[in-house]
């Protein structure tokens, strides 16, 4: 008699995006382990911002680098992640490996599989920008794991249609949506059936430094990309104190990203402004509850892009370049680049014009229904079935 032999996966990646929209993929592994044997690793690319994505999904690791250093550059993580991801692949040498997005964690990894000769499935493939040097190095990151990819799991169309359009056979891709709605769905309904919750989200974002019960209007910002460091986040800050000044009743929430070429410049130029709270980088429940509470984004992340839409809140993105145009073409998403001037006009404009607010509050879900990660593993089950 047939017997099938469990599929060995191993799920890796090592920041906090990467963490958050791969949650439910190992998650929905677990679900299927009578057909899957499934292994969690994490790079530490990231630390505390990745524990705390763990801890707040009961997650542990069953293999962990721990690579992450304070200021390191793009060789200590690559070079540290290729050694000890050797390593690991000696002592567990999964069938597939699946890595996420755009990442060193997600490149690096994907070439340790490629030269051990591992299938590589990649989550979130196929989003472009076209400019190698924007963002930076995502771009190349994310161009080179698809190259080198057996499967791609393409948030949308607009994702399938740039990989068609690099030659990629039809046959390696998948429309699964973006697994970061499964994961923002996942919050809301705790969020949601949790009503104690609720109470201590507000006590630890009180802790944090911002007081979300006294109900004032706020602005969330949140800020970390390379290409923006220096030049950039001088005038981030430049516009985000224009705006506190010009509406002393508007508060700005700023949880500051962990990189010191990030917290350097944002505590010396927005420390002490009365209507700007900078907080540390906090948990995702209580970001997500922040979020749905805000007047309005201002960010450059990839995954902030994504879960706002279907919160209904307006983003402008501090960025000259998205790989994610689909909520700009829906109009919810405008770029705004990081001219001082521009960051604060649009801001301004946003909280001035009532009906152009209204229209860029829609609610809306480009990204995906949160069954993305049943379809990726539906399609990894359907394409990679070993009967022995
Ligand atoms: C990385 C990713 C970027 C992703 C971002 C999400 C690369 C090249 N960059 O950028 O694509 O959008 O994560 O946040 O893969 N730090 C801590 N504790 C933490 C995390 C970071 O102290 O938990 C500090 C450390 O000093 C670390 C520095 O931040 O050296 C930079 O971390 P790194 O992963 O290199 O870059 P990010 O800017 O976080
Ligand atoms: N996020 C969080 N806490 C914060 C800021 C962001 O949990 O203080 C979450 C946010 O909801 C989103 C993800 O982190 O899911 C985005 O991560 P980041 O902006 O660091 O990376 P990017 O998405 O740009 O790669």
């Amino acid at each position: 008699m047939n017997h099938i032999k469990k599929k060995k996966v191993m799920v890796v990646f090592g920041t906090r995006p990467e963490a958050i929209k791969m949650v439910p993929v190992v998650m929905e592994l677990a679900r299927h382990s009578d057909l899957i044997d499934a292994r969690t690793c994490v790079t530490g690319q990231h630390r505390h911002m990745l524990d705390s994505v763990l801890e707040t999904f009961n997650i542990t690791p069953d293999f962990d680098l721990d690579i992450m250093q304070q200021s390191q550059d793009l060789y200590d993580i690559t070079i540290n992640i290729l050694a000890k991801m050797k390593v690991v692949l000696k002592e567990f040498r999964p069938d597939l490996i699946l890595v996420h997005g755009d990442t060193t964690t997600a490149f690096v990894v994907s070439l340790a599989a490629f030269y051990e000769k591992i299938q590589i499935g990649h989550v979130e493939a196929g989003l472009r920008t076209f400019n190698i040097h924007s963002p930076w190095p995502e771009e190349f990151n994310r161009q080179v794991v698809d190259k080198i990819a057996d499967l791609c799991f393409v948030p949308t169309e607009k994702s399938k249609a740039n990989l068609l359009e690099e030659k990629m056979p039809k046959s390696k891709i998948f429309i699964t949506g973006n697994t970061v709605i499964d994961t923002l769905l996942l919050a809301l309904d705790k969020i949601e059936k949790d009503s104690s919750l609720k109470l201590s989200l507000e006590k630890i974002l009180a802790e944090s430094g911002y007081d979300i019960s006294k109900g004032r209007q706020f602005i969330l910002v949140t800020g970390h990309r390379r290409e923006s460091f220096g030049d950039g986040f001088l005038n981030i800050c430049d516009a985000l104190k224009n705006i506190a000044t010009r509406f002393p009743d508007v508060d700005i929430v700023y949880p500051v990203h962990l990189n010191p070429n990030v917290q350097e410049p944002v505590y010396s130029r927005l420390g002490g402004i009365d209507n700007v709270y900078l907080t540390k980088p906090l948990d995702y429940l209580p970001f997500i509850y922040l979020m749905k509470h805000c007047y309005l984004v201002l960010t450059d992340s990839g995954g902030i892009q994504e879960e706002a839409p279907s919160l209904g809140k307006p983003v402008l993105v501090m960025r000259d370049t998205t790989e994610r145009p689909e909520a700009v073409d829906a109009g919810t998403v405008i770029l705004v680049g990081t001219s001082a001037e521009k960051i604060f006009h649009e801001t301004e404009w946003l909280i001035l014009d009532s009906e152009r607010y209204a229209a860029m509050s829609m609610l809306h879900n480009p990204y995906g229904d949160g069954n993305a990660s049943a379809r990726i593993i539906d399609a990894i089950l359907e394409k990679t079935a070993v009967v022995n």
